[in-house]
């Protein structure tokens, strides 16, 4: 049941502090991160020199920032590709690539297509899947579940977040196999995951602040999203939701491409939500946010700012202002999704939509 909740999304996304501590549960145990199922040897896992993540739609987003973990740990070229895409165009795979498929669901058809493809090719498949024992899992050569939990919102929310978790959670088994990181540093990171359930129920008191800014967002034509580093992932989770729930036209855009072209788009009270850096993580990116921030609220923009707690630098461009709580640069999103998330909900139940069950959207699609 919902729970006392008006929709199944709203419960779903206060379970996720839940869903990210049953996701790193019993993953790292006599100073190592374990995986749930390894059919790799780790001498092989130690010669990966490519690393693919496939997926789609929300998965593919968590892909996006993942790639930010596991190129800077472990010192491997990542590239994130859309399933649908993978194999049409002839990747380049062999016995050394790694390809990490992330699927809630466990049964999408492009992504088990493209599974199904690496394999072919020689390469190595780790599935990241959230349903025990479907269809992905069962063709990969490893596997980690996340544990969220059924899902029943047909919008991705804690699934999600635990996928984040998870692919770090593969970044960090990489790491450990190659020695680009010591043992006391995996543990350390490791550490900061599991701290990250109280960080997200954190953020989860500004739910009631988001519900009332959505709530007068409703009527707007379109809505645009920015973000940098892993902020700019964010940004495209942010637009997708908004997309599926509030039928709106929602974009998310690199902040640095801005005045490569999306700048046209600002006008008057046009609503811009805007993902920021932590200003001690990434000060140079940060300080480039601001100005982003300060030249669209020029143009007559309505900014929507999410900024770490105390980040007093923001505070006069913000026309609406939600804080996380601080965190590294790597796990921001961990937090900075969460609001995204409300208001994407709470502008479709003003405009009266069924916020589980968005039109022409299934569950899981097992079509290609
Ligand atoms: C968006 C959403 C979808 C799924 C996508 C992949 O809110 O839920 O974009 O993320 O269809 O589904 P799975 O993870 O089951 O492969």
């Amino acid at each position: 049941e919902k729970g006392g909740h008006e929709y199944f999304m709203l419960k779903e996304i206060e379970e996720q502090p839940e869903a990210l501590a049953n996701s790193l549960r019993g993953h790292f145990s006599g100073g190592r991160v374990v995986l749930d199922e390894q059919r790799i040897s780790d001498q092989d896992l130690r010669d990966i020199d490519k690393v693919f993540v496939i997926a789609c739609g929300s998965a593919y987003h968590s892909g996006l920032v993942a790639k930010y973990a596991i190129e800077h740990w472990c010192r491997l070229p990542v590239e994130v590709e859309l399933a649908s895409e993978f194999r049409y165009r002839d990747p380049v795979l062999d016995r050394d690539t790694l390809v990490v498929a992330v699927s809630q669901s466990g049964e999408t058809m492009d992504t088990l297509e493209a599974v199904r493809h690496a394999r072919e090719q020689k390469a190595r498949v780790l599935a990241v899947c959230n349903t025990n024992g479907a269809q992905i899992p069962r063709e990969s050569d490893a596997v980690l579940y996340t544990h969220a939990g059924p899902e029943i919102g047909v919008a991705s929310t804690k699934a999600f977040l635990a996928q984040i978790a998870a692919n770090y959670l593969v970044g960090l088994a990489l790491a450990q196999a190659r020695g680009t990181k010591y043992p006391d540093e995996v543990g350390r990171e490791f550490a900061e995951l599991e701290a990250m359930p109280k960080a997200v129920e954190q953020v989860l008191s500004t739910v009631g602040q988001v519900r009332e800014l959505g709530a007068r967002l409703a009527d707007s034509k379109a809505v645009l999203f920015l973000g940098r580093h892993v902020g700019y992932p964010v940004a495209l989770e942010g637009a997708l939701k908004l997309k599926e729930l509030a039928y709106m036209h929602a974009e998310g855009f690199a902040a640095g491409e801005l005045k490569h072209g999306p700048i046209a788009l600002i006008e008057k009270d046009l609503p811009v939500v805007v993902v920021m850096p932590s200003p001690r993580g990434r000060a140079v990116l940060h300080a480039k946010l601001v100005s982003n921030i300060s030249e669209i609220q020029a143009r007559g923009a309505r900014t929507v700012v999410i900024a770490e707690e105390g980040d007093e630098t923001v505070r006069p461009f913000a026309d609406e202002l939600i804080e996380v709580p601080a965190v590294s640069t790597l796990l921001q999103p961990l937090v900075s999704t969460v609001p995204l998330q409300v208001l994407a909900a709470e502008i479709a139940r003003t405009r009266g939509y069924d916020v589980d069950k968005p039109r022409n959207l299934a569950k899981s699609v097992t079509v290609e």
